[in-house]
């Protein structure tokens, strides 16, 4: 209401209760993110009755916080953005609630966001010279999509995970190494101190896609390791596991982007979502577009996993379009990329 667009974003798909202040698609006014994580560790993964709970019992603040810190109030802001799926149903229902009462209350125009979308849009904040078209990977704890972003809501898939995504297999392996929850930053900080060609574990390709992933047989071969050496006595160096298996993801992440960039003849490749914050994914990606001459985003780690400033920059481009959601918003916890 000031020749800018001001939107407020609300993002509570899975364990992090999160609101933002975002203007015009770009600048971030306020970003506050309540993470659950020390509750969720205690039983080793996300508990989706606890973290629904959670959420109803920060949304009230969070959301506060991050008007007050954008020093603006309700009336200030032109519309309500809301992830509204993919994620759990019950976590994304306490955000959904929280924007339509907003919404309504303030006579505010609301929009539903695609989770997936949102970590695309994650970029947008850091770069501001980051334009449709590029190729967009999306590495986090439930996805794993490459695609040809060719508009801010135009998406052409080219590959995804067939089984677990990137990050969840950070998580399963952490898990069996007994390195604890959440596995990927665990894993990368393990990794630091290990070799990575120490144990030769699989780069799974998928028959007939050459773009998809799969992730499910290394974590395999990671528990055989582990079975095998316990059944031998012998003893596993966990740095070298954990260096071992993270290179095995990032020379498939790595190895099929820049395949598509070359294939497709794009310069921009855009890196997003929880995994994107992996320290040797990063020097991977940076390594190799380096010497393709491909222009590499990468989002500021606190971009990287879940926040509502990448849900408030993909609502823009929806705001713009002229979308708008009804109050018989709801959430779709199975929503793919590219659905509203
Ligand atoms: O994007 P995100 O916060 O949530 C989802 O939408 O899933 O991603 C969380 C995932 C978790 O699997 C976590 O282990 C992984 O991102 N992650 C990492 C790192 N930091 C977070 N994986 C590898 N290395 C990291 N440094
Ligand atoms: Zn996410």
């Amino acid at each position: 209401m000031n020749g800018h667009t001001d939107i407020l974003a609300i993002e509570t798909s899975c364990d992090e209760t999160a609101a933002a202040v975002i203007r015009d698609g770009r600048e971030v006014l306020s970003n506050v993110i309540y993470t659950q994580i020390a509750m969720h560790t205690t039983y080793g993964g996300v508990v989706p009755e606890l973290a629904s709970r959670a959420h109803i019992e920060k949304i009230n603040a969070v959301v506060r916080a991050a008007l007050s810190d954008a020093k603006m109030a309700l009336p200030d802001v032109d519309a309500v953005a809301v992830t509204n799926g993919p994620g759990l149903v019950g976590a994304l229902l306490v955000g959904v609630a929280e924007a339509k009462a907003i919404a309504w209350a303030a006579q505010k125009p609301l929009i539903g966001v695609n989770h997936i979308e949102g970590h695309i849009a994650a970029n947008y904040l850091a770069h501001p010279e980051l334009v449709p078209p590029y190729l967009g990977l999306v590495v986090s704890g439930g996805h794993t999509h490459l695609a040809v972003v060719r508009d801010y809501a135009s998406f052409e898939i080219l590959g995804r995970t067939v089984d677990d995504a990137a990050g969840e297999a950070f998580d399963k392996v952490a898990r069996a190494v007994g390195l604890g929850y959440p596995g990927g930053p665990k894993i990368d900080a393990a990794a630091k101190e290990g070799n990575a060609e120490a144990i030769a574990f699989p780069r799974a390709k998928v028959n007939g896609s050459e773009y998809d992933f799969s992730f499910s047989g290394l974590k395999s071969a990671v528990l055989n390791y582990l079975n095998h050496a316990e059944m031998t006595h012998e003893e596993v160096n966990r740095a070298d596991l954990a260096a071992s298996f993270q290179k095995a993801v990032v020379d498939v992440l790595v190895g099929h982007t820049m395949r598509a960039a070359k294939e497709l003849g794009i310069g921009a490749v855009a890196v997003s979502g929880g995994v994107s914050a992996n320290s040797a994914l990063r020097a991977g990606f940076e390594e190799a577009c380096g010497k393709a001459g491909v222009k590499l985003y990468l989002p500021p780690l606190i971009y990287c996993t879940d926040n509502a400033a990448m849900i408030g920059a993909a609502a823009y481009h929806e705001y713009l379009s002229g979308r708008r959601s009804g109050y018989d918003l709801n959430a779709v916890p199975g929503l793919k990329l590219g659905e509203r």
